[in-house]
């Protein structure tokens, strides 16, 4: 994270003797990302957290023996919004599309999640609906409809959903980390103007916890899969932390859209970047302003990239008739040209003309720079006849 934050009481000096009421140690924590050399947090535990009691191993109902290929090649839209609800919103994951790079799920959660760690790299919890309450060692963060949630590797925490209902959410598993785009930040890492959000609108956990228990299960997992380690005491012990490193949300209705004169790019919309592949936020906005303007997209072949695209608010007026709607999900793969369903320019355009001048289109884009393989989750929810939308308009 790009600002320092403190919370709860932490003593004035690192690595100085820092008591407890009772005259105990309190014991160091330092998260910290890249080795010693990059973003880290130093937390207060009133135990150990190094003190673990069991081990066991667990099966990864979410693994599978082999994502597929996108192969004979299409885009695909799946309509997500008919898979099934339930679980929770770690182990009730139902997988999309990934790589080595990145995995992307959707999930319909109703249940509290156990405690759980990733190992494997940072998290983007986008929530489309329902009411949401992170709890983490650093604090909680509670979430609604349009907040992303970041959650470092390594954080320990769990997710409450709220009492209305399931909480919808596009699950990002990334292999690495999640961060605003390099060129949003000045060389320490403050927001530039430029930038179409800014630390205003990120908001960090409130806390600490300072929860009790012993003998509590967190499940874990590194590169190998699950795993159940029992600590002796809550992780969630914590009376006080400071840095740059914890989770934090932002609202997608906090975006600044970048308009322009004619059509602008997807990378005015970049609201995050990780390990090959961006996370775009495409939100309620003036349409372009020329005269002679098409104001929605013009069709593109990213030659390097997959792009995938969830669609959570609004009216998208490029997808028209191709039967997409909100909870949908398309994949557009390097290897097909995709743009606006045939009819779809002229529709905005005599909407222009009838004095329409903005979109209230809301949607969260994934671009990887390696191919997207498919899930089962995803294939299990596929409109066979999106392939062919373009085709069957233009014929029409
Ligand atoms: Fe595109």
């Amino acid at each position: 994270m790009p600002y320092y934050r403190v919370a709860g009481e932490i003593p004035r000096k690192r690595h100085t003797r820092f008591r407890a009421p009772d005259g105990h140690l309190y014991a160091e924590e330092l998260m910290g990302e890249e080795g010693f050399s990059s973003d880290s947090s130093l937390l207060y535990h009133v135990h150990p957290p190094t003190a673990i009691v069991k081990s066991e191993g667990l099966t990864d109902q979410a693994a599978e023996p082999g994502l597929a290929s996108n192969h004979p090649l299409l885009p695909r839209h799946y309509r997500t919004q008919d898979l099934p609800a339930g679980g929770d919103l770690v182990l009730g994951r139902q997988l999309l599309v990934g790589n080595d790079d990145v995995r992307v799920y959707v999930a319909a959660a109703n249940a509290p999640s156990g405690l759980y760690r990733n190992s494997t790299g940072d998290e983007a919890i986008y929530v489309r609906t329902g009411t949401v309450r992170l709890e983490s060692v650093y604090g909680a963060i509670d979430a609604a409809a349009g907040d992303y949630v970041i959650v470092p590797r390594g954080t320990i925490h769990r997710w409450l959903p709220g009492a209305d209902g399931p909480v919808d959410a596009l699950v990002i598993e990334a292999s690495g980390h999640i961060r605003p785009p390099r060129r949003y930040l000045s060389q320490v890492g403050q927001f530039l103007e430029h930038a179409p959000y800014c630390e205003r609108d990120l908001r960090g956990p409130e806390g600490p916890l300072l929860a009790e228990g012993e003998d509590v299960p967190v499940v874990v997992r590194n590169r190998a899969g699950l795993t159940s380690l029992t600590y002796a005491f809550h992780p969630f012990d914590v009376v006080g932390w400071d840095g740059c490193l914890y989770p934090y949300a932002f609202n997608i209705a906090d975006f600044e859209p970048i308009v322009k004169r004619t059509h602008a790019p997807p990378p005015v919309h970049q609201t995050f970047e990780g390990p090959n592949f961006v996370i775009c936020s495409f939100c309620p906005r003036p349409l372009d302003f020329d005269p002679e303007a098409v104001p929605i997209p013009y069709n593109h072949h990213n030659v390097d990239s997959d792009e995938m695209m969830y669609y959570v608010g609004g009216d998208y007026s490029a997808r028209k008739g191709s039967g997409v709607g909100i909870g949908s999900v398309t994949l557009h793969p390097s290897g097909f040209t995709h743009g606006p369903q045939p009819g779809a320019v002229e529709a905005v355009i005599r909407g222009l003309d009838e004095g329409r001048t903005s979109t209230d289109e809301t949607a969260v884009m994934i671009d990887t720079f390696r191919p997207l393989l498919l899930g089962r989750a995803g294939r299990s929810a596929e409109d066979p006849e999106y392939a062919w939308s373009w085709a069957r308009a233009a014929r029409a």
